[in-house]
């Protein structure tokens, strides 16, 4: 938490996104604790849009900041990516498994693993060298800027889709329009 210049507190973009971490291994952590199917599917669905959201915003304004303020942010922002699309295609695998099948809790257990490890990595390397590097009101900006991308972001996996800021701000909000209507029609449950 930083304060701002009137003096009030405000959250920036690390704050945001640390919360959104803790927020996605919860719902994990969930499923775990119910045996449910229709229970597991609706909180698999959740964490899946929590997940595809924020790593879209991550994509298209924090990983740019990473690159251009963070030495050897070139590196790391390409590895982030690696990684990101490893826990999209996982998550395609997720989306496409019956809750009810045992692969269902191995692939949970699979992205659990994968997400906590790359949640770690942006805490306790690559947040406090946006800190270090990036002047507060700046911060806050991107962490406005992160809420409102989440709100246009794809719900749902695509595998083929790349994780550039280009392509999340040219063609994202349509394929983001197009996941919500479906998570509408569907029922599907992605909040
Ligand atoms: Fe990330
Ligand atoms: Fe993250």
């Amino acid at each position: 938490m930083t304060e701002t210049r009137s003096g009030g507190p405000s959250l920036d973009v690390v704050d945001i996104l640390t919360a959104d971490h803790r927020d996605m291994l919860a719902l994990l952590g969930q499923i775990e604790s119910t045996t449910d199917p229709a229970q597991r599917r609706d909180l698999a669905d959740t964490v899946i849009a929590e997940v595809m959201r924020h790593a879209v915003a991550e994509e298209m304004h924090v990983y740019p900041a990473v690159k251009e303020h963070v030495p050897n942010g070139a590196q790391e922002v390409e590895h982030d990516k690696e990684e990101h699309d490893e826990i999209v295609q996982l998550m395609k695998q997720l989306e496409d498994v019956d809750a009810g099948e045992p692969r269902f809790m191995d692939l949970v257990r699979q992205l659990e693993a994968q997400l906590r490890h790359h949640a770690n990595d942006e805490e306790t390397d690559q947040f406090p060298q946006l800190r270090a590097h990036i002047p507060v009101e700046k911060l806050v900006d991107l962490g406005e800027k992160v809420e409102r991308a989440k709100k246009l972001a794809p719900t749902r996996p695509h595998p083929s889709a790349p994780h550039s800021e280009l392509f999340h701000k040219t063609v994202g909000p349509g394929v983001g329009m197009i996941d919500r209507l479906r998570d509408k029609l569907t029922g599907r449950q992605t909040s």
